[in-house]
């Protein structure tokens, strides 16, 4: 074997050569993203290797845990510079040597479109590839949009394109996207096909020889997809428009693609989604980052009801034992069946299998002894959101639990220094804030309080990559971060209706910005009741100057707490559509009337400037006092917590995307009519004077 090696400027690339085969590896930790360096290292190394005699086979491989992860999603936002990867793709493609692509880890976007500009392409096992520009406002820009459909057809092309879905080696294998699947290391797989290649037991090919049949019935019915999705957005579409150019000449649809991937990578929607991406792994950058974690090897939980399930749900998951704390037999055994009829749901939908589920239901015990908790590592409690329920228990789990053991409330608004000052050991409490359903929501809020022990927030934050949660670090206030946005919010939403909207309006104009379900709507499925009992709780300190809707309490009045009960803002009768309930519509006359108010008509426009206006207010306030580390934090609770559109970025984001100053003008605007409610919080009109957007402090 002779062996020689090189290596470019900013080693993201070594080279190779083994008897006569030149092995291109790329070496850009963590997941070999095609940025600048890379791609001129890639140039430079098949350059070399094209113009040497001694080589006549290529293998090109990743080093570390991927192939490519794709384009550097770092680099959209600035200039474009040095080659572009279509560059390195047609030096490839066009090169005189066969190029053998051997995929491991991942092979995503820019890197698949790599391997499929390849002559051979070889993955091992344990391999993903998927084409997710969508997800990120983009289509695939280096010719994926025309080589995928050339190996798979269109159908399954479009298909992958328009979900970004990943595909394991073998589907990848079945569906043509691999030439092969090898064993062991992928660059020893690499350099097995080219030894083949050379014997000509295997035939390499150009991808874009190939030709692409047309299939106008899968193409048809995507469009009529797209046509009916809600907010309907630039990307999915623009990417069906390349994909219809895939069954001409391949130049032609690479050029369409390559502007439509230009345009896109300049849009809105690309920034938006591109922030949401790195919001979602941001969260993880808090002071306490370098604290070993502690180890967590057993959990308890507390509470049998929805919450308490669903977190149960989620440590037996992420393979936890879990030891389930009710207060009478009949309950626990409620909450085990509970428990199991979401694992059969985890099985169905392929998030486990048969075998880890039986694995998962032996690693469940639920019984009525607390003194069962002794041992465990951690305790998180989900039981009644109550002030004194939570110390009286906060005290027992103290008597009872062992020294070091970590206690977890999963409160949603109450004051988490309280509940750690009824036991002896603060420093072991902290705020392990869920959101319902527990197994399925990705946000976790860790609410650190005064006395907590920082390396319980590292373990917290350990424990969410465990359990596959987006942590996000929020000190104490009531609601913290999410739930006092919210009810901020709220409020706003409450005011446009006494105002002169309705219900269905306040939640269409939200639907059509992008939320799932509209905010009257979340609450019929919800319960109103938790709202109503929210409302108690804060009444003896809602300031005087405070507007009040009435209409809410007086629907509870007559125990109409949504879904549950058959009508709430709508009817829950079986009724086609969404019809607004008539004795909510008239409680909401009454109340206008009793306000003296005579309503007024709202655009659906100025309803979301109003909505969106007051929860960016709200999330500044947040900002300014502490309570959340940075805006793209807000940003990750609100997309993985609350439903805020992605391709929206989240509100702090959104709020740059509006201009601070503008926002500024419309508090002014909007304080003429409440001027307590109203009111521009300080950083915004610092920020505003200073010309400083949201982005700028988030250390990006
Ligand atoms: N560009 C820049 N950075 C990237 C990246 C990319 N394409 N992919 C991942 N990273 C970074 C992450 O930000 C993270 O950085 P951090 O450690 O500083 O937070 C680090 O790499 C590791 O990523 P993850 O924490 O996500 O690691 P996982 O192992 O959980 O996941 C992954 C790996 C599945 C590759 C996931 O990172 C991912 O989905 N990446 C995005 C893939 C993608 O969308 N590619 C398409 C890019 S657009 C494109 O290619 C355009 C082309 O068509 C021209």
């Amino acid at each position: 074997m002779s062996a020689q090696a090189t290596t470019s400027a900013e080693t993201v690339v070594t080279l190779d050569v083994v008897d006569g085969i030149g092995v291109i590896a790329m070496t850009r930790p963590p997941v070999n993203a095609l940025g600048e360096a890379l791609r001129s290292g890639l140039i430079d190394a098949l350059t070399d290797l094209n113009g040497r005699d001694d080589v006549q086979a290529i293998v090109l491989h990743g080093e570390g845990r991927a192939f490519s992860a794709g384009a550097d999603i770092r680099e959209f936002g600035r200039p474009p510079s040095g080659p572009t990867l279509p560059d390195v793709l047609n030096l490839m493609l066009d090169g005189p040597k066969p190029v053998i692509a051997a995929l491991h880890g991942v092979a995503m976007g820019g890197g698949l479109e790599l391997a499929l500009a390849a002559h051979v392409r070889v993955g091992v096992p344990g391999l993903r590839v998927a084409l997710p520009e969508v997800k990120l406002g983009l289509l695939p820009g280096a010719g994926g949009t025309q080589r995928l459909p050339r190996l798979t057809g269109l159908a399954i092309a479009q298909a992958m394109i328009l979900s970004g879905r990943e595909v394991s080696a073998e589907e990848a294998l079945s569906l043509g996207i691999l030439d092969r699947i090898g064993s062991g290391a992928a660059r020893e797989a690499g350099i097995a096909a080219a030894r083949e290649v050379l014997a000509g037991k295997l035939s390499p090919r150009r991808t874009d020889d190939l030709t692409v049949a047309p299939d106008a019935e899968a193409m048809a019915a995507a469009q009529a997809r797209l046509d009916a999705a809600r907010p309907q957005l630039d990307a999915p579409c623009k990417a069906l428009q390349a994909l219809a150019a895939a069954t001409g000449p391949i130049t032609e649809g690479l050029a369409l693609e390559r502007r439509l991937f230009l345009e896109l990578r300049e849009g809105p929607e690309r920034q938006a989604l591109a922030h949401a991406f790195f919001a979602e792994r941001g969260t993880a950058r808090i002071p306490e980052t370098d604290l070993p974690a502690r180890e967590i090897a057993s959990v308890g939980v507390i509470g049998g009801g929805t919450m308490g399930v669903g977190i149960a749900t989620a440590f037996l998951l992420a393979g936890y034992p879990v030891r389930l704390i009710e207060t009478e037999a009949a309950r626990a055994e409620a909450a085990a069946a509970a428990i199991g009829r979401n694992l059969d749901g985890a099985v169905k939908r392929g998030k486990m299998s048969a075998e880890a589920r039986a694995a998962a239901a032996d690693a469940l015990r639920a019984g009525c002894d607390m003194t069962t908790l002794a041992d465990v590592d951690l305790v998180v409690e989900a039981v009644f959101e109550e002030m004194s329920v939570k110390i009286e228990l906060m005290r027992r789990l103290d008597a009872i639990c062992k020294p070091g053991a970590i206690l977890g409330t999963n409160t949603s608004y109450l004051d988490v220094n309280e509940i750690a000052a009824a036991t002896s050991r603060p420093e072991a409490v902290i705020g392990l804030h869920f959101f319902s359903p527990a197994h399925v929501m990705r946000l976790l809020e860790v609410v650190v309080a005064d006395a907590t022990a920082p390396d319980l927030v590292s373990t917290a934050f350990a424990l969410a990559r465990q359990l596959n949660k987006v942590p996000v670090r929020s000190r104490v206030c009531d609601g913290f971060i999410g739930n006092r946005i919210l009810a901020h919010y709220r409020k706003s939403t409450e005011y446009v209706v006494l105002d002169g909207a309705d219900f269905a309006q306040v939640d269409r104009a939200l639907e059509e910005f992008g939320f799932a379900m509209g905010p009257f709507a979340v609450s019929d499925l919800a319960g109103l009741d938790i709202g109503m009992l929210t409302r108690r709780r804060k009444a003896a300190t809602r300031p005087a100057e405070e507007r009040y809707s009435r209409v809410a309490d007086r629907i509870c009045e007559q125990q109409w707490f949504g879904r549950k009960s058959g009508r709430g803002f709508y009817l829950h009768d079986g009724t086609e559509g969404r019809p607004q309930n008539p004795d909510a519509l008239r409680i909401l006359a009454e109340e206008r009337a009793a306000e003296g108010i005579s309503p007024r008509s709202f655009t659906d426009q100025e309803i979301v400037d109003r909505c969106m206006t007051a929860m960016i207010s709200e999330a500044v306030r947040v900002l300014e006092e502490g309570i959340a580390l940075r805006p793209a934090d807000i940003d990750a609770v609100e997309l993985f917590g609350y439903g805020f559109p992605r391709h929206l970025g989240g509100p702090m984001h959104y709020a740059d995307s509006i201009g601070i100053a503008n926002l500024v003008a419309r508090v002014e605007a909007y304080a003429d009519e409440d001027p307590h409610y109203w009111q521009v919080p300080e950083l915004m009109r610092q920020m505003a004077r200073e010309g400083r957007r949201f982005a700028d402090l988030n250390g990006e």
